[in-house]
């Protein structure tokens, strides 16, 4: 299937492995089965596909990996309803079909040269993972970059082995923290306890050549955005990943209205400027 038409008729793609990450969450390598789409399909971290699950209906999810990887697609998964529920319950070989992308991705043309400071609340890590793993393949393009990750507990922290692998790296700086630990030995070595505004303080940060990437829950919106104002960020470098039910992906329903923008294609992310005015936005 040409990847044009990816947007509008799903693609199948082969579950090749599912691999449990936390209790209700779990970590699913698929494979675009048709050879022109895995050849030619590509994103912008940042941008989401949509997948269906057999008689569940489709859901949108953004991947985890970076772009590239010859029809690879990693997704995380967390099981709250029904098209979640469903592929919870897929085996390795079953297929799933996929929309995309899309939406609107980071802007990582104009972040090069920039320092970058990524912040992610619980699941907001997946699409920061992604943009993370591609900033990290194009090194030499981008300046400092800290990734400042916060969950409830020690438990809730995603993606441990990828944590432990980028924590030992020498260009770049990894901070966690968690809300609260019964035993302070279940961190993880580096994690701090506290939210994560606390982790701003005490950072060297260069606001004014600087980009801050956040996603995670509205609340982590509310709190962050004034701390990253007060170290200096422009409204423009402030950018948010917005989560909202979608249908079409393709602007046709409104369902994923953010006032007069759309956040199938005018989003998922956007810059604070182009939401402050927006009520209900965060
Ligand atoms: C751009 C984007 C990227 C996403 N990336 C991921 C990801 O990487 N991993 C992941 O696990 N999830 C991700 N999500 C969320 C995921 O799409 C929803 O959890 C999923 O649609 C739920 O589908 P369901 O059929 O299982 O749940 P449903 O049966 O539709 O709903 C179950 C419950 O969840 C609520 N709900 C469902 N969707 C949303 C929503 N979008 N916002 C608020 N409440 C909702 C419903 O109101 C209901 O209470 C993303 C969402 C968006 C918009
Ligand atoms: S999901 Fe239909 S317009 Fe956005």
């Amino acid at each position: 299937m040409p990847v044009d038409q990816m947007t509008n008729i799903p693609s199948p793609a082969e579950i090749v492995e599912i691999k449990p990450i936390s209790g209700d969450t779990a970590l699913f390598r698929l494979r675009l089965m048709n050879e022109e789409a895995a050849r030619d399909f590509t994103f912008v971290p940042g941008q989401f596909v949509q997948v269906s699950a057999p008689a569940a209906g489709e859901a949108p999810f953004s991947p985890l990996n970076p772009p590239g990887n010859d029809g690879a697609l990693e997704l995380c998964v967390r099981k709250v309803g029904h098209v979640t529920s469903q592929l919870h319950k897929a085996r390795q070989g079953d297929v799933v079909g996929i929309r995309g992308p899309f939406g609107t991705g980071f802007p990582i043309a104009e972040m090069a040269g920039k320092d970058i400071l990524l912040l992610a609340g619980g699941l907001g890590i997946v699409p920061l993972h992604s943009l993370l793993c591609h900033l990290l393949e194009q090194r030499d393009a981008y300046g400092s970059i800290t990734l400042m990750y916060g969950a409830r507990e020690p438990s809730a922290l995603l993606l441990r082995d990828e944590l432990r692998e980028l924590a030992c790296r020498r260009d770049m700086r990894l901070m966690l923290t968690v809300d609260f630990a019964a035993e302070e030995s279940a961190c993880e070595p580096s994690c701090n306890i506290g939210l994560l505004p606390d982790l701003l303080r005490g950072v060297p940060i260069t606001a004014d050549n600087c980009y801050a990437a956040v996603c995670g829950p509205p609340a982590l919106y509310r709190c962050i955005i004034g701390e990253l104002q007060g170290l200096g960020f422009s409204d423009r470098r402030i950018l948010l990943s917005l989560e909202r039910r979608m249908k079409c992906g393709l602007g046709r329903c409104a369902h994923c209205a953010v006032g007069q923008l759309l956040c199938c294609i005018d989003g998922p992310v956007f810059r604070y400027s182009d939401l402050k005015t927006i009520e209900g936005a965060l």
